[in-house]
């Protein structure tokens, strides 16, 4: 159903933006975790997105997203009292959330504004939540603050140093799990890369991981195929039976492969779009 664009924020100018959706039925019963399938016009492909928030009284849902394609490029074109065509949601599992006592939650790049949401529902279950965050640059860091209310501890990572840790997350995250034997769950949103080095880093210690899949959807209901990944070598679809795995069971190589599969046709729309544009 058409969707009211009450306030858009750009994040960071030209790559990532926030939008504040009234979308009161989906509001209502969205949990950390879930998606929304969006379409900004009729003959526009659906985008998948990962809800970074939702207020059940206000009616209201927060979706965090990266310009990086001829979809997102319109949906970016919107602003604030437009309409999206249609927005289907929510959509997949939720995270599993009970109260166990301590989970970090790692979030890389465009991937923390999700993550927010999965650590804003572990921290009402009553768990000790450790946000451990990167990004490129200071400037490419979303959600520290936003995040920051809903974790006990905050580390972070820069890739280039210009904000806290040098390095990789999954370097923080390393030297958490050798310190930290309580740790019951790891839960990670970001780039396929990050997800896999985070399963690597802590299959050694023996930790629950979670990863939030993002390959490449046409309906988000099970209907397609295209989402399929494998999984413990089963074939799973991620929009239905997804989108969080045991992130020490999915095979990311295949993840990969199939993610860049269309990247020239990719690259190509856009060019196009972009062309067209007035
Ligand atoms: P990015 O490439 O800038 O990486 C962000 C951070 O992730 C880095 O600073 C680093 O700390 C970590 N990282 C990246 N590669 C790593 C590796 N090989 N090993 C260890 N750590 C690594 O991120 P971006 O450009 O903002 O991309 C965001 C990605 O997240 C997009 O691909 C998007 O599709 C994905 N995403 C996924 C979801 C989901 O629900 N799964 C939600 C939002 C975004
Ligand atoms: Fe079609 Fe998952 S997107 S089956």
């Amino acid at each position: 159903m058409p969707t009211p664009i009450l306030h858009k924020e750009s994040l960071i100018p030209g790559k990532t933006s926030k939008m504040l959706l009234h979308a009161p039925h989906i509001a209502q019963k969205a949990r950390p975790g879930h998606f929304i399938m969006l379409r900004t016009h009729a003959k526009g492909e659906r985008i998948p997105l990962t809800i970074a928030d939702a207020d059940p009284e206000k009616g209201t849902v927060t979706i965090v997203y990266l310009v990086m394609g001829k979809s997102t490029a319109s949906l970016e074109a919107l602003g604030n009292g437009d309409e999206i065509l249609d927005v289907c949601g929510p959509l997949g599992h939720p995270t599993h959330i009970e109260k166990k006592g301590a989970v970090v939650c790692v979030g890389g790049g465009t991937g923390i504004a999700a993550m927010h949401h999965i650590a804003k529902g572990h921290y009402h279950a009553g768990n000790r939540v450790i946000g451990v965050i990167g990004a490129r640059s200071k400037d490419l860091l979303l959600f520290e603050k936003e995040l920051s209310s809903f974790a006990h501890e905050l580390l972070i990572s820069t890739d280039d140093g210009s904000y806290g840790h040098k390095g990789l997350v999954t370097e923080l995250l390393h030297d958490r799990l050798e310190k930290d034997s309580q740790i019951f769950e790891v839960v990670a949103v970001g780039p396929v890369p990050m997800m896999a080095a985070v399963a690597d880093t802590t299959r050694p210690f023996g930790v629950r991981t979670t990863v939030s899949l993002n390959p490449v959807m046409v309906d988000g209901i099970g209907m397609c195929g295209a989402c399929r990944v494998t999984v413990g070598g089963k074939t799973k679809f991620a929009c239905v039976d997804g989108p969080e795995f045991d992130g020490h069971e999915v095979d990311f190589t295949e993840l990969r492969r199939r993610l860049s599969a269309y990247r020239e046709q990719e690259k190509l729309s856009s060019e196009l779009y972009e062309r067209a544009r007035p």
